[in-house]
């Protein structure tokens, strides 16, 4: 579905990522866990090309998408669900998915209806005539799975999805909407420093620490290795 193998990736002349080679299978669940500062957003970023250089291939659906605009990379079926959410706009919770729906309506119908994505996501009905900005954490995540969802991607990218929110928010809503969209067939790959929920949710992990990959395996093989779980994840 998705794949890197980058020489390196960074920010004007500074280098962030150093020979990545990482592949994501169609229908898996992928958690990149690492520290502040690791290079997770780094490498999501590439293959939406959102500010970073890089240098090497980044192939997806069958496609070499390294270089591409971000909006060409988006009509290929990846859809991004930035760090913090994104900041939304004076409007109701019903004008914001309205919009989305409208906007991607334009472009292509699909499996994820408005009204299929609202009965997986009550609690936006209820909060349908709410603004965005008065709603919680957890809901401001549905908001935002929500729309990435209307998009009818086929490989959807979370920047740490639980992050700041509480952990009864991070269960119902961050771990409940992955399982539930990888029972759905979704493609999912999520950064994430929160160990027990990529750990909980994903299909297989990588662990990156200073902008190399450290480890790639299954969440068991990752549980049982305390080493990079204390060297690279400070655990
Ligand atoms: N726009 C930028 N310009 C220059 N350097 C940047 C930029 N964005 C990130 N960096 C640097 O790249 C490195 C990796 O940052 P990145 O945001 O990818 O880490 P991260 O793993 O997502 O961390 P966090 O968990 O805190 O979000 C850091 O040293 C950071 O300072
Ligand atoms: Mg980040």
């Amino acid at each position: 579905m998705v794949s890197w193998d980058l020489r390196s990736a960074g920010y004007g002349g500074a280098q962030v990522l150093h020979d990545i080679q990482l592949s994501v299978a169609r229908g898996q669940v992928l958690a990149l866990l690492g520290r502040n500062g690791a290079g997770k957003t780094t490498l999501l970023h590439t293959l939406f090309n959102l500010g970073p250089q890089s240098e090497g291939r980044i192939v997806l659906a069958g496609q070499d998408v390294q270089g591409w605009a971000t909006h060409r990379v988006a009509r290929m079926g990846a859809a991004l669900v930035p760090q913090g959410r994104g900041v939304f706009a004076d409007l109701t919770v019903a004008e914001s998915l309205g919009m989305a729906a409208w906007w991607s309506g334009r472009k292509r119908r699909g499996e994820w209806t408005l009204e299929r994505i609202l009965s997986l996501f009550p609690r936006l009905q209820e909060r349908r005539g709410s603004m965005c900005s008065a709603l919680s954490g957890g809901e401001r995540q549905m908001l935002a799975l929500a729309r990435a969802l209307l998009t009818q991607p086929s490989l959807l990218v979370l920047d740490e999805p639980g992050e700041g929110l509480a952990p009864l928010a991070v269960e119902q809503v961050v771990a409940a909407s992955v399982r539930m969209l990888r029972q759905a067939g979704v493609t999912i790959v999520m950064a994430e420093q929160d160990i027990a929920l990529a750990l909980a949710v994903a299909t297989r992990v990588a662990v990156i620490d200073g902008g190399t990959l450290v480890f790639d395996g299954t969440p068991d093989t990752l549980r049982a290795r305390q080493d990079v779980l204390q060297r690279h994840l400070g655990v």
